[in-house]
């Protein structure tokens, strides 16, 4: 595990979008493993600009999202392909049927599971995982549990997470309770993970995630078993293990 520091918010984005454009210069059909959230913004932000610049080129990668909310469509305005559209899809050149978010209003659950199971083992796999992490302790919307949950699935959402993300909706009742996730299976497998993580506020639970037990009652604790996870991450959200690991910062 590589832990990489950021003075600020500016610069772990930066950090983070370099580690993404490195492995698209060498690999340009990767498969990304995208993320959603307020912490990846920057990330994507700075990709546009130098894709702008003609620095990067997207135009072989294909992308799976890890999660969306169930009974969202891709056209409201807080679902996940709603977010990724706006926020990156749409101002860089990777072709829209090259991306994959799970579909919040499918019929049957289970059948929309297994589907985008397949996608990723058709994909082969994802090359780079990028990953927030939830207060909780979630990695795509894997909530705390009492194991794994390996493959695809629909997860219902932990009071705390509704709580966190109601500040996109109009009030916390239209917070949808329930999503759609990744499973943890798919995450692992990924050949290399990237973890962004900034503010006071993530600072405890993720000290917890890479130093604590593995336990699922901590999802990103498994992060640990990796053999090829980088976290960058901003002073405040370092604050924890700067205290009690500081030289486990690279
Ligand atoms: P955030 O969410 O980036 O909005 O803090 C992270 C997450 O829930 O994974």
């Amino acid at each position: 595990m590589k832990i990489i520091s950021a003075p600020d918010y500016q610069s772990m984005s930066r950090k983070a979008a370099n580690i993404i454009s490195a492995q698209v210069i060498l690999f340009p059909n990767s498969v990304l493993g995208l993320a959603t959230g307020s912490t990846p913004l920057g990330v994507y932000k700075q990709l546009i600009e130098w894709y702008k610049k003609d620095d990067i080129d997207f135009s072989k990668v294909h992308s799976v999202n890890l999660d969306e909310y169930c009974g969202l469509s891709g056209e409201h305005e807080q679902s996940y392909r709603y977010y990724m559209d706006t926020n990156f899809f749409s101002q860089v050149n990777l072709p829209i049927e090259n991306t994959n978010v799970p579909n919040g209003l499918a019929k049957d659950i289970d059948a929309e599971c297994k589907r985008y199971d397949n996608v990723i083992t058709s994909l082969g796999g994802i090359d780079l995982q990028l990953l927030g992490i939830g207060h909780t302790g979630h990695i795509g919307f894997n909530e705390p549990d009492d194991d794994f949950d390996k493959t695809t699935h629909c997860v219902k959402l932990k009071q705390k997470t509704i709580d966190a993300n109601a500040r996109f909706f109009e009030n916390a009742s239209e917070v949808p309770q329930r999503a759609l996730t990744m499973g943890i299976k798919a995450i692992m497998q990924a050949k290399k993970i990237l973890l962004v993580a900034n503010g006071s506020g993530k600072a405890e639970i993720l000290c917890r995630s890479l130093f604590g037990p593995i336990t699922p009652e901590v999802p990103a604790s498994i992060l640990q078993l990796h053999n090829d996870l980088t976290v960058v991450a901003d002073e405040e959200a370092l604050a924890v293990i700067r205290g009690k690991y500081p030289s486990a910062i690279g």
